[in-house]
């Protein structure tokens, strides 16, 4: 089973998505020790935010009336959405941004959703979604409700695109860097070990061995 994982963090160092994400794929790894896992880190190398208006309005039944320019966004597209068709399991590691949906997430998905083969075909496959948050928004807590990122991934990869989606969640990141949050240090430390937990289980899911 061949893994495709993105990386939307906009750093590596002390990254902890790319952390989360290096356990799933460790776990996926057990059982798919010879496997390819293509990579797209669209955090240090983001999709340009003009190909999706180019690649959208492209006409895809007369490729010679499209510009060079809207040939290069087509292309583009169509090598992202394959790099999904090509994987048997898909893993997303993306954090909160300013409330709200990464910006080079949200251009890799408009994107890859303009090559018109995506529809339906990547239904059913195995997918990690790992969500990092710098707080904490639970039901109850301050900011109950100011996470917009979460649900709109949700509806993409699990509706939209109909993976077989399992999430791991991670909290108060910021604990112990913002020192505002350092009464939560305790509570920080529990989500972490919690959710690397979550990320072996959902790695085992990744490689296909969790029914459900
Ligand atoms: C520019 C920027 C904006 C951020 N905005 C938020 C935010 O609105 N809410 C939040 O909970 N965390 C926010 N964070 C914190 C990140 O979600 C947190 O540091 C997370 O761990 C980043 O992922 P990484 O550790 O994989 O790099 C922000 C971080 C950066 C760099």
């Amino acid at each position: 089973m061949s893994l495709f994982r993105l990386d939307a963090s906009i750093r590596t160092e002390g990254s902890v998505s790319r952390a989360i994400a290096d356990i799933d794929e460790e776990s996926w790894r057990q059982d798919n020790p010879d496997e390819v896992v293509t990579r797209r880190d669209i955090g240090l190398d983001p999709v340009p935010a003009t190909s999706w208006p180019l690649s959208v309005f492209a006409d895809r039944s007369n490729l010679d009336s499209l510009s060079p320019e809207q040939k290069d966004a087509v292309d583009l597209a169509t090598t992202l959405s394959d790099e999904l068709f090509a994987a048997h399991a898909l893993l997303f590691a993306v954090p909160l941004y300013n409330f709200g949906v990464s910006q080079h997430f949200k251009a890799w998905v408009d994107l890859a959703m303009t090559d018109p083969r995506l529809g339906e075909s990547l239904k059913g496959r195995p997918a990690v979604l790992v969500a990092v948050r710098g707080g904490a928004y639970g039901a109850g807590t301050p900011r109950e409700g100011w996470d917009h990122a979460s649900g709109w991934m949700r509806r993409i990869l699990e509706d939209v695109w109909g993976l077989d989606l399992r999430v791991v969640e991670t909290e108060f990141t910021l604990v112990g860097v913002n020192p505002a949050l350092d009464q939560f240090k305790e509570v920080a430390a529990e989500m972490r070990e919690e959710s690397e937990r979550v990320a072996v289980q959902h790695g085992r899911h990744l490689a296909g061995a969790l029914t459900h």
